[in-house]
């Protein structure tokens, strides 16, 4: 795939901010081109406009239902050429269209170990159930609600003293190190998704 990324964001980006330091690294090849986000309070944007990346909001608010909001947000999508659309903290349910539309070409990241503890309280739900081990989950995105192809997953432990906020911050160091990796390796072709499944480069 040729590499003209777009990263979907709703809050603080640091995500976001982790790719766009591996692009300063020369570590992405991919050109982030746009940074979109459903918030138009959202931190994230003010890191793309610093790194000189165009910033825009969508606000979801302004649009009758879902399925005029993804068509609002596919076509941003296309007028810019975009190849590949990274969600990094992006708090919106997709609707079944646009999800077909982009399938392959959609990445989501997840603060957890899928499929256990999907949905948007992730931490949360880990703590509760006082599991012994969590991670961090990428995976192409499907019409589920954190059910999409797996394509890389990194654990850590979790210790009875962990809150959500201490778990938080590992979860986010993993995080940062795993997507940008991931993202380029999905630029330079060497991940992608081939009838549903996902196509890797073997374990170094
Ligand atoms: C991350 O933990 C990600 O896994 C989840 O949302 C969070 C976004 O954090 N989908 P940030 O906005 O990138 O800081």
């Amino acid at each position: 795939m040729s590499g003209r990324v777009a990263v979907l964001v709703s809050g603080s980006g640091t995500n976001l901010q982790a790719l766009i330091d591996a692009r300063h690294r020369q570590e992405l090849s991919g050109e982030l081109a746009l940074v979109l986000s459903n918030r138009p309070g959202a931190r994230a944007l003010e890191r793309a406009k610093a790194a000189g990346i165009e910033a825009l909001a969508l606000d979801h608010q302004a649009f009758a239902d879902r399925e005029s909001f993804d068509r609002a947000l596919d076509l941003e999508l296309r007028q810019r050429r975009i190849d590949l659309v990274v969600l990094a903290g992006f708090m919106r349910l997709l609707t079944p269209w646009f999800v077909g539309e982009w399938y392959g070409r959609l990445v989501n990241i997840h603060p957890s170990l899928l499929p256990e503890f999907p949905g948007a309280h992730a931490l949360r739900d880990c703590l509760a159930a006082r599991a012994l081990r969590t991670g961090v989950t990428i995976h192409f995105v499907d019409p589920g609600c954190d059910t999409g192809p797996v394509i890389a997953q990194a654990v850590l432990d979790v210790s009875p003293l962990d809150t959500e906020e201490t778990l938080a911050l590992r979860v986010h160091h993993l995080e940062h190190q795993l997507y940008p990796r991931v993202v380029e390796l999905i630029v330079r072709g060497e991940v992608r998704l081939e009838d549903g499944r996902v196509v890797k480069p073997p374990e170094r």
